[in-house]
């Protein structure tokens, strides 16, 4: 995290992806893969590490190079993750489960879990994945996956697209208020939900594996009108279960209603600062960097920034 992230890319045309010096190759045993179909693909495709374990750095040139996903949406999400699921002291962070491979880890309460660990990013009601209460909250799961093409046919007329989108977040929604009583939507899940919803769209689908034409972010158009578009198709306030069914409002917790603002600082004043509540030397710096970079990437142009380990 203390070194500065990626600029944007000079070209954003359409290219193959699936080249030939980036051939699928199927993760071996000691490969980690994790929640995220986007990381994972890159991985296996070799524009990240192909055993998982990556710099902040390398994931947002790979989003970029991979998918044309735009320089401050990629910034954002990667040191968003990065900041509570990687080590700020090898900066190195894990796409899935914990491991060794990070390095030694700062001292607890710290985590340094790789993006499985539920609650900091990874959450409730994906598409593809199960919930974390249900056991596996990261692996790929046929039957849902079998959700998503049902959604598509109905929703979509065979096409993933906007409205069946919007049908299946809301069906996952209310599937895991139903079922799992320790359901919780709360800030960043509402926008990461609706968002990752979206991604399929934005980044996945170009004949053959083409990267998409043109960088897609938080420009206009871009994520925040496609979560607007599923949001107001089935709006729902944050909240969480207490007990299955038991669906209980939070609202001190703004939700969408205030962009990336309430997200950044929910993230560096509670999460962060509940992970590093004193961290030292080096480690100390390297937070201070990488929260200084997450607030450049942040999109909502009046947030204040925060500096919870002093400045330089
Ligand atoms: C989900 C991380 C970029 C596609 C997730 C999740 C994490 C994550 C932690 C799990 C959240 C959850 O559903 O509980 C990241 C990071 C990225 C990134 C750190 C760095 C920029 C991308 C890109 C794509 C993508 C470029 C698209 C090509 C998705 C999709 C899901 C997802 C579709 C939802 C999966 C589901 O709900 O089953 N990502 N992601 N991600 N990501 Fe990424
Ligand atoms: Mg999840």
């Amino acid at each position: 995290g203390a070194q500065p992230p990626p600029g944007p890319l000079q070209n954003t045309s359409t290219k193959l992806v699936n080249d030939e010096n980036h051939p699928y190759v199927m993760p071996g045993p000691k490969d980690i893969r994790g929640p995220c179909p986007g990381l994972n693909t890159l991985a296996s495709h070799g524009y990240l590490p192909r055993d998982g374990i990556a710099t902040p750095q390398q994931i947002v040139n790979a989003v970029q190079e991979g998918f044309n996903m735009e320089n401050r949406l990629a910034i954002f999400v990667t040191w968003g993750a990065f900041l509570v699921d990687g080590n700020p002291i090898t900066n190195l962070m894990s796409i899935g489960g914990r491991t060794g491979k990070t390095g030694p880890n700062p001292p607890p309460p710290a985590i340094v879990g790789g993006l499985n660990t539920h609650g900091l990013f990874e959450g409730d009601a994906s598409t593809t994945r199960s919930d974390f209460y249900f056991g596996d909250n990261f692996s790929f799961n046929d039957t849902l996956f079998q959700d998503f093409i049902n959604a598509s046919i109905t929703y979509g007329g065979g096409f993933y697209n906007q409205e069946a989108a919007a049908e299946l977040r809301w069906n996952r929604i209310q599937d895991s208020i139903a079922r799992n009583p320790t359901f919780t939507f709360l800030s960043p899940r509402p926008a990461s939900a609706f968002g990752e919803s979206s991604f399929p769209i934005d980044f996945l689908f170009p004949d053959g594996f083409h990267r998409r034409e043109g960088a897609f972010g938080f420009g206009r158009p871009g994520i925040g009108d496609d979560v607007r578009v599923l949001f107001n198709a089935h709006p729902i306030s944050p909240g969480h279960n207490e007990g299955a069914g038991n669906y209980v409002l939070n609202p001190e917790d703004p939700g969408l209603a205030a962009g990336s603002c309430f997200i950044y600082t929910q993230h560096v004043n509670v999460t962060i600062r509940g992970l590093y509540p004193n961290p030292k030397g080096h480690l100390r710096k390297s937070l201070r960097a990488g929260i200084a970079t997450f607030y450049n990437a942040v999109a909502w142009p009046t947030c204040a920034q925060l500096f919870p380990y002093g400045v330089d």
